[in-house]
């Protein structure tokens, strides 16, 4: 039987400002069809909602897009954030966000800055990005961050042509003053999963990667803290996607349709309401989108009988969907569903002609 309602309490709100991005990451995690600029939300329903969050028990809303400095109006946004008692995390390509502004955001009520670094190269982390000169204002932005007296971390997008350089990069971040770094594989979703064969790494770099991580861990413990997000395509079992569906976090887009995860809209058939309609109290509770997987009474074998399924949830949604198309089985990742051999094979196909950035 199913947790009480009481069990399903978010923790975190992404919420999407703008889908408007200077940069065209391949593996960027927007939709292929993004939300335009006139359909977003204004200043007034962004506070709305953080507030209406924060009664639901939300901590955390990370402000993100795209890139969210493209919204003029995001100092009165950060400052509705921190009216509502909301811990805020800006997650920022630093393009597009000068010295001045960030000073405005940090005045406004900003907590923590989240700068994304795609290379410790400067060429190869421009060409990543689709954007010369790139590489050198994230360096800039991510230094003033620091003079501010904000908290940093840096993100860094793994994938198979900077998976080699783990190393420079967490040196890279510690040398910026970073006090996390957050190494993240490229997850197959939208763009990402248009691009999958130009990025995928092999099986050898990932396992050397892993060790590498370990090392790093070692050598610089309490120096910074470093997470790692494995790629799951070669894992035997899979992640908690997003802590379990409607379980512990949602996304709002920028045109306010409100998402168990980043991703859910690539699922056929799912209702997802929209803040401009309804609260978001509303929506977490009774949304069909939200009840669609929430739990474990929809699940399917294997995962139905498996001792396990409270833990990782039978994997990830979306990927269930695009790899073994039907959303209501277990993610391929796992070794238990008749679909990982599909995967493992996606794998192995490599492209290395050219990306497909991501366009606005
Ligand atoms: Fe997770 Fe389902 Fe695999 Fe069990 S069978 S490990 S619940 S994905
Ligand atoms: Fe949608 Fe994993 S990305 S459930």
């Amino acid at each position: 039987m199913d947790a009480p309602r009481a069990a399903f309490a978010p923790l975190g709100l992404l919420a999407e400002l703008t889908h408007r991005c200077p940069l065209g990451c391949p593996y960027c995690s927007n939709p292929l069809e993004l939300d335009k600029r006139s359909d977003e939300l204004d200043t007034a329903t962004w506070a709305r909602v953080f507030a209406e969050a924060a009664g639901l028990g939300v901590l955390q809303v990370h402000l993100s897009g795209g890139e969210p400095a493209a919204r003029r109006d995001l100092p009165e946004i950060i400052a509705a954030a921190r009216d509502a008692g909301l811990y805020s995390n800006l997650i920022t390509s630093a393009v597009g966000l000068t010295s001045e502004g960030l000073t405005r955001l940090a005045d406004a009520g900003l907590d923590h800055v989240q700068v994304s670094i795609q290379d410790s190269d400067a060429a190869s982390a421009d060409l990543i990005a689709g954007y010369s000169g790139a590489f050198a204002r994230k360096r800039a932005l991510a230094a003033d961050v620091v003079n501010l007296g904000l908290p940093l971390t840096v993100n860094v997008v793994v994938h198979r042509a900077n998976i080699d350089r783990i190393g420079s990069m967490v040196e890279q971040a510690l040398a910026l003053g970073a006090s996390r770094v957050e190494i993240a594989h490229v997850q197959y979703y939208g763009w990402a999963l248009k691009n999958r064969a130009a990025l995928m790494p092999s099986r050898q770099q990932v396992d050397t990667a892993l060790i590498a991580v370990e090392r790093l861990r070692q050598s610089h413990c309490g120096d910074i803290v470093i997470d790692a997000v494995v790629p799951d395509y070669y894992a035997r079992y899979p992640k908690p996607c997003v802590g379990g569906w409607g379980r512990r976090s949602l996304n709002v887009t920028p045109s306010g349709r409100v998402l168990p995860c980043h991703a859910a809209e690539v699922i056929p058939g799912l209702e997802f309401w929209n803040v401009r309609d309804r609260s978001l109290s509303e929506i977490w509770h009774g949304s069909p989108a939200f009840m669609a997987f929430r739990g474990t009474d929809w699940m399917q074998e294997p995962c139905r009988s498996c001792a396990l399924k409270g833990k990782d949830f039978g994997g990830c949604r979306c990927q269930a969907f695009l790899i073994a198309g039907d959303a209501r089985l277990a993610d391929p990742v796992c070794h238990l569903s008749p679909h990982h051999d599909a995967l493992e094979k996606l794998a192995a196909i490599r492209d290395d002609s050219t990306y497909h950035y991501r366009k606005f």
